[in-house]
């Protein structure tokens, strides 16, 4: 996995409850957090927020976190198919750069409103939040996205 051209996103501070028996970083905290990462970021991807986490790769828990620690989650996406979005996610300390978590495939789909897999229509990363649907944009008298 390459570190380069991972976009970093949102950062979580660890708290007593996100810790496991051992004093470190839970799992499971780490892993409803990048999965809803993931969700959001397939959600700008595809221009759709009704989108299903479909598959998740091995998960390598590469080293820990401890209470007071920063980590960033770090997402790519690596596929563009006709109905899914596979993306790479990496999660790290954010002042010693150490990686935490690597997840070398997570698949999600897009669904229809009436929750069928649909074809998205992307083959490109986009950088804005120019997919957005009509629909959830403010109205013409409200401030606009920058
Ligand atoms: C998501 C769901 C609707 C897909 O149904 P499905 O019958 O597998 O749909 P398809 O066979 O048409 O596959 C849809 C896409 O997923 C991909 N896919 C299916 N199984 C896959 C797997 N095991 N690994 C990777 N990709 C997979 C397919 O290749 C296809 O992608 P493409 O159109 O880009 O080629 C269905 O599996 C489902 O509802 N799963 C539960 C989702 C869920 O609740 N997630 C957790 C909470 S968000």
């Amino acid at each position: 996995m390459h570190t380069d051209d991972i976009n970093f996103h949102t950062r979580k501070w660890i708290r007593p409850e996100d810790l496991n028996a051992n004093g470190t970083l839970f799992g499971g905290s780490l892993l409803r957090w990048i999965d809803e990462e993931a969700a959001i970021y397939a959600m700008i991807q595809l221009g759709n927020e009704r989108v299903v986490t479909k598959y998740m790769s091995e998960i390598n828990f590469v080293s820990s976190a401890e209470q007071g620690d920063i980590v960033e989650m770090g997402l790519r996406a690596t596929k563009f198919g006709r109905t899914s979005l596979t993306m790479r996610a990496e999660v790290r300390n954010l002042f010693t750069r150490q990686r935490i978590l690597t997840v070398d495939s997570m698949v999600f789909v897009n669904l229809s409103d009436d929750g069928v897999p649909t074809p998205h229509g992307q083959t490109e990363i986009t950088y804005e939040r120019d997919r957005i649907p009509e629909r959830l944009r403010p109205a013409a008298h409200e401030p606009r996205w920058h």
